[in-house]
């Protein structure tokens, strides 16, 4: 059983400091967790708004700097946050970026940066905390793709690749870890009220909204609750799954 087990358990959040980050934060934290949102020191001005609007919360929800796209440096964040607070028991990978261009016109660097962040972080982080959750026999793995990583979408080669590419990396990581208690599972929120989508042009957005059976962009609240589910101790019996949060846009079997 985890050395944490007799208090609350903890939890990375990479992006913390993101729209869907941040909200991941609030809810992991009111369901009694610690939790740590690690994301790139860089965002300073982020930080302090990030900490004022979870002031409520206390020291349950702390910050520390990391980039998920270094191996390295993934490895020097995780020694650290151990170091401060000790085994880590949920690991949501939350960090993305977008770099937009049709095929056509994606540079090597637009495909290389994006990659490096949203797959090459994943497998970064994962591969610094397996070894600790093994060790312990628990642990909880969340990475958040995108629908668009299940339907594809113009201008997102590069994204719609790390995305399906991360679901992929989970099911093979549930089936190496599910004997150790671990279970690795993937939530693929669609469009949400959030700047990254806020920065897609007025009309596009219109566009989406009217393709939603919700009829409503999703707010983070919605994703997070998805996180906090899979998170729990007692949904150790799912593993390796894809749990859609879209409102109904994109609907598989
Ligand atoms: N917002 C949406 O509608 C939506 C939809 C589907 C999927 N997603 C996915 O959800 C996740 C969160 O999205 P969001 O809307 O909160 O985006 P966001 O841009 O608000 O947050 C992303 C966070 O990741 C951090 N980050 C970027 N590169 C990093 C690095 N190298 N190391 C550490 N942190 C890094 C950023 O600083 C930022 O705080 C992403 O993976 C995104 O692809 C978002």
């Amino acid at each position: 059983m985890s050395s944490s087990a007799s208090e609350a358990r903890l939890a990375v959040v990479t992006g913390g400091l993101g729209g869907l980050g941040t909200e991941i934060c609030r809810h992991l934290a009111r369901a009694g967790r610690r939790v740590v949102a690690l994301d790139l020191a860089a965002r300073t001005e982020r930080i302090e708004t990030f900490q004022r609007e979870l002031a409520d919360l206390g020291d349950s929800v702390t910050f520390e700097p990391g980039d998920v796209a270094d191996f390295d440096a993934s490895q020097t964040a995780i020694e650290r946050i151990e170091a401060k607070h000790g085994d880590i028991d949920i690991l949501v990978n939350a960090a993305g970026i977008t770099r937009d261009a049709s095929l056509r016109k994606m540079t090597p660097q637009q495909w290389h940066e994006l990659l490096r962040v949203n797959l090459d972080g994943v497998f970064n982080m994962c591969r610094h905390v397996v070894e600790g959750m093994s060790t312990r026999s628990f642990g909880r793995i969340v990475n958040i793709s995108s629908v668009n990583g299940q339907t594809g979408q113009f201008g997102q080669t590069n994204y719609s690749a790390a995305k399906a590419g991360v679901h992929g990396f989970g099911m093979a990581l549930a089936r190496e870890t599910a004997r150790k208690g671990i279970t690795v599972n993937t939530v693929s929120p669609g469009y949400c009220d959030t700047p990254m989508v806020a920065a897609v042009p007025e009309d596009i957005r219109a566009q989406i909204i009217a393709g939603i059976p919700v009829g409503r962009l999703g707010s983070p609240a919605d994703i997070a609750r998805a996180v906090v589910f899979l998170a729990a101790d007692e949904a150790g019996y799912i593993t390796g799954a894809n749990l859609p949060v879209n409102g109904g846009y994109f609907m598989s079997f």
